[in-house]
């Protein structure tokens, strides 16, 4: 991180630039809190191309972009990972078709239930006008470049840890003069939506249904993009 203050204590939490050993950490947390803060493993059993699609640009081609936090015994337990220009970043949905290819997550065990519901997902949702294909993928926008994904372990939660997260980033983005910032959750995610709310993000947009992803009784999830501008 350039901007100053990338170093903050919060109680006995640290807040500090991601370092490169902390790779596998981060991959792990992206796994461990990838169900709106709990595991995901019960609907994709494959950590390699969840993170890779979730954390692998970030830890890997924009390490400069990425924080995380650590607890009193120096254990990784949250991250943010950013963004400061999305075009440079390849889509989730590029990187899952890539694993369909060469890791054949469409025909492995923990994986192929959800690629192929998300298959049938997009067919239906397109032919009954539940997503418009412009409502499939976030294009980029010259108001909201950059974009973030922040993740905490139960243990960082409610602790002001995502809050510090988001401020270095923030400030990191103004001190770049970079005009905006936008991410997506889930619109039932309603913990992280007050968050982001209270982190001065706003909602935009509609909530189309989200391909392949489903609650634990089996209902759809819905998409929400969050944006703020910086000035
Ligand atoms: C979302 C998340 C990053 C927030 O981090 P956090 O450290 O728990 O948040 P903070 O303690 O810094 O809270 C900052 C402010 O956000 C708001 N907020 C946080 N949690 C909230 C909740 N459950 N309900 C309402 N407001 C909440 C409050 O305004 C809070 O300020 P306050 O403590 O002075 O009231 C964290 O809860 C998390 O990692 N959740 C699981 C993973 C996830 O859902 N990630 C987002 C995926 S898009």
């Amino acid at each position: 991180m350039d901007a100053p203050n990338d170093v903050v204590k919060v109680g006995d939490l640290l807040v500090r630039p991601y370092e490169t050993k902390d790779r596998a950490a981060v991959r792990y947390i992206c796994y461990v809190t990838g169900y709106m803060g709990e595991p995901i493993d019960w609907q994709w059993k494959d950590a390699k191309s969840l993170a890779d699609t979730f954390t692998g640009y970030y830890t890997d081609q924009e390490p400069e972009s990425a924080l995380v936090v650590e607890n009193k015994d120096g254990e990784v337990v949250g991250y943010l990972l950013g963004c400061v220009d999305s075009r440079r970043a390849p889509t989730p949905e590029k990187v899952i078709i890539r694993h369909v290819f060469t890791r054949g997550i469409a025909f492995m065990p923990g994986t192929a239930g959800f690629v192929w519901r998300s298959a049938w997902d997009i067919v239906t949702d397109v032919m009954t006008g539940k997503i418009r294909p412009s409502d499939r993928k976030l294009e980029f926008d010259p108001r909201w470049p950059a974009h973030l994904h922040i993740d905490l372990l139960q243990e960082a939660i409610g602790r002001g840890a995502g809050s510090a997260l988001m401020r270095i980033w923030l400030d990191r983005l103004r001190y770049l003069k970079v005009p905006g910032c936008h991410l997506g959750t889930l619109a039932e995610n309603h913990r992280a939506i007050a968050f982001f709310e209270a982190m001065g993000f706003r909602k935009e947009g509609n909530n189309p249904p989200v391909p392949g992803e489903r609650t634990r009784d089996g209902k759809r999830l819905h998409s929400q993009l969050m944006v703020q501008e910086l000035n």
